[in-house]
């Protein structure tokens, strides 16, 4: 099985100590999950790569875009210090050119589907991607519902791909993480649970220890 990792979303840090608030996620963070909304893709706004340049962290910065023909922006991600990025196929008018975009970068690339989008979608590129996200709740917020039935996609795309890192993002708590590394996740982003948490450093430590 390969090595759990957890991604902190920092949708709902502390803008206003933005430095000092990830200093404090550091110690229990693998990457930090960074969500950028456009108004468009999703029905809601957050940072753009101008905020995302101003992190200072040694911990991999994993950009979620949920935008809207992200090849215009992939390169200020790039810049801004993104190890990861990944767009969503329901965004990108062209996909696998969008991918080579991203790893001429030098970043990672990973792929998005929502819920409603189904594996066919990304077949072309899945040779070409380090990391699919597969979307628990449908993009734009946190703090909504996990939505059990895409646990069959992770489900397929581990046993067709064993080596791939599979991220999964929404809704992902003690409840629902053991079902997504049951599923084949290796990549859990969680940010309510972790955020809003007493003791964030625990809830991580239950997420990474989670089994059923
Ligand atoms: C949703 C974002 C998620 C979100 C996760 O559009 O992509 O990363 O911040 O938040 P929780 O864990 O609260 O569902
Ligand atoms: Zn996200």
């Amino acid at each position: 099985m390969k090595e759990i990792k957890i991604a902190p979303s920092i949708l709902g840090i502390d803008y206003g100590r933005m430095n000092e608030h990830l200093k404090e996620l550091e110690p229990f963070s693998d990457w930090f999950h960074v969500d950028v909304m456009d108004g468009n893709f999703v029905p809601n706004l957050s940072i753009g790569a101008m905020v995302v340049s101003k992190i200072k962290t040694d911990i991999p910065l994993d950009c979620h875009l949920m935008i809207n023909n992200p090849h215009r922006y992939v390169e200020d991600f790039a810049k801004a210090g993104a190890f990861l990025i990944t767009i969503h196929a329901e965004a990108s008018r062209h996909l696998p050119e969008d991918i080579i975009k991203i790893k001429d970068l030098g970043c990672r690339a990973g792929v998005s589907i929502n819920p409603d989008t189904s594996v066919d979608t990304i077949s072309k590129v899945l040779p070409m991607v380090d990391l699919v996200l597969i979307m628990s709740v449908n993009p734009g917020f946190g703090g909504q519902k996990f939505m059990p039935e895409v646990l069959e996609k992770v489900k397929w795309l581990r046993e067709h791909f064993p080596d791939l890192d599979i991220q999964i993002d929404g809704g992902i708590n003690d409840e629902t993480a053991p079902l997504a590394i049951e599923a084949g996740a290796n990549v859990l982003v969680a940010g309510s649970y972790i955020l809003k948490n007493e003791d964030p450093a625990e809830a991580v430590n239950k997420l990474r220890n989670s089994t059923k």
